[in-house]
């Protein structure tokens, strides 16, 4: 069987696990990782993937580590990365290609690790469509207590816009982030996101690319 986006978002183990994923980190509180992200994740994977000028078999990879990617939350927070691949594995081991369950299941576990080592377009591909998903609509407690209780919430409730665009012609890859700094301030971003951003620096290396962030107008790289 040929791994595809449209063939994965049927499966249904892999639809289960992105519900499961999302009952449980609503009923924590965390800011969404269910279909809404997902479903953004992989389509800027392809987006990435095909700007890149990748084949259309990895094309379809890209999505499909993105739809993934998070679907593993549910068995556990702080190694999500892990479970993702592992149930990854499980799910597809038995019918689809081994290379591309290989090349999948390390892009899934490179998303979110402390010591990243990117070794294949996927990889910094998935980190930059993951890490780029800042946005107001991923904060599950809209409600003031929640918002204002945790940082995380507030940055991403402050932000009410972001697109991810790729410049093949200048080799810059720009993430574009609109905070309503009645919420929140530029710093406060900074202060939560500059690892996150650091690994799009990475990854946009590894792809020949510089990072380029952009807070209200205001541009770093
Ligand atoms: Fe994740
Ligand atoms: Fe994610």
């Amino acid at each position: 069987m040929k791994l595809t986006l449209e063939g994965v978002k049927k499966n249904a183990y892999v639809d289960n696990f992105i519900q499961q994923t999302e009952k449980y980190l609503v009923a924590l509180g965390y800011t969404d990782h269910g279909p809404r992200h997902v479903g953004i994740v992989a389509t800027r994977c392809q987006m990435l993937a095909q700007r890149l000028k990748l084949s259309a078999h990895d094309v379809e990879l890209a999505g499909v580590a993105g739809y993934c990617h998070d679907m593993g939350n549910y068995l556990g927070r702080t190694q999500h990365h892990y479970w993702s691949a592992m149930l990854f594995s499980q799910i597809f081991i038995p019918e689809a290609d081994p290379a591309d369950v290989s090349r999948v299941c390390q892009a899934i576990v490179s998303h979110d690790k402390d010591e990243i080592k990117i070794v294949d377009k996927l990889a910094a591909i998935l980190i930059l469509a993951d890490k780029s998903d800042v946005h107001r609509d991923r904060v599950v407690r809209k409600d003031l207590k929640g918002i204002m209780g945790d940082i995380h919430d507030r940055v991403n409730y402050a932000a009410t816009n972001n697109s991810l665009k790729i410049n093949p012609l200048r080799k810059q890859i720009v993430l574009k982030v609109t905070i309503d700094t009645k919420e929140a301030s530029p710093m406060d971003y900074f202060q939560i996101f500059s690892e996150r951003m650091s690994f799009c620096q990475v990854a946009a290396q590894f792809l020949g690319y510089r990072f380029v962030l952009i807070i209200n107008n205001f541009k770093l790289s």
